[in-house]
């Protein structure tokens, strides 16, 4: 016989009652019983950080949390983040700085980043790098969520100051209607270029300069970015003459040599 409790929480500020089986996962019970798609899954063991929610303001991993466990408890998910449709600063820096490639990390990535800066409201690029150390990003290299991170960190401040600075109101503007559900999901915008309903389209690649507007990839970006992922002949040099096991890496080809080919 398949046990089942009612579970009461609150879950973005607002009241929820359900009956739950015993075994149904957090994740789960967020994500179908609610809707809450913000909420993704990975690797569903723990490891990966992708269902990253908050519990009482602390992270947790929504997949190794069983509904029951949530009982009484208070629980925060992406969706919550933007209020009274406005951008957070978080979502706005993430924005403006480009810290997500494919976003199916993102909205946990900034989950603990908010958790991270209410715990040190100016970090070093060190803390964050190790803050965000439980989080993996399949993508981007970390470089620009770091970046996005510090920009957030910027921002809150000047918030618990006074009155945002006109740039910090304008990062506040009105959201975009493909971003109002959450954060950020691919489609990389920068400030001034189009309104949403000329928005870049998703799969733009995250090199592109910002202020262009230009649908479809830019390769002189892609390439860029490539580049700067992987290793070119001299570093793998460099790294054979320093003795180190170099396993499965290979150098990146020339850009110019790989647009020919
Ligand atoms: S999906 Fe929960 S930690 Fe990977
Ligand atoms: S997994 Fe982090 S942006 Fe794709």
């Amino acid at each position: 016989m398949i046990d089942h409790r009612r579970v009461s929480m609150v879950v973005n500020g607002q009241p929820v009652e359900r009956d739950v089986e015993t075994r149904r996962l957090l994740v789960d019970f967020l994500r179908e019983d609610l809707g809450l798609l913000g909420v993704h899954i990975g690797c569903e063991h723990g490891i990966c950080g992708t269902c990253t929610v908050l519990m009482n303001g602390e992270t947790i991993r929504s997949c190794i949390t069983f509904a029951v466990q949530a009982d009484g408890q208070e629980i925060m998910t992406v969706e919550a983040l933007n209020q009274g449709g406005k951008l957070h600063p978080l979502q706005e820096a993430f924005w403006e700085q480009q810290g997500l490639q494919c976003g199916y990390c993102t909205p946990a990535m900034m989950l603990r980043a908010l958790e991270i800066l209410r715990e040190t409201p100016n970090p070093t690029r060190e803390a964050v790098r190790e803050g965000l150390a439980s989080q993996l990003c399949r993508c981007t290299g970390y470089q620009f969520i770091v970046d996005a991170v510090m920009n957030a960190a910027q921002r809150l401040q000047r918030g618990t100051t006074g009155a945002p600075s006109g740039t910090e109101a304008e990062g506040m503007r009105e959201q975009p209607a493909e971003a109002a559900a959450g954060p950020p999901r691919g489609g990389h915008r920068a400030r001034g270029e189009a309104p949403a309903e000329h928005a870049i389209p998703m799969g733009q690649p995250p090199g592109q300069p910002r202020g262009q507007s230009e649908h479809g990839p830019d390769l002189d970006a892609v390439a860029t970015h490539v580049a700067t992922a992987m290793p070119q002949e001299d570093e793998i040099q460099r790294m054979e003459r320093e003795g180190r096991d170099l396993g499965t890496i290979t150098a990146h080809p020339p850009i110019e040599e790989e647009r020919t080919s």
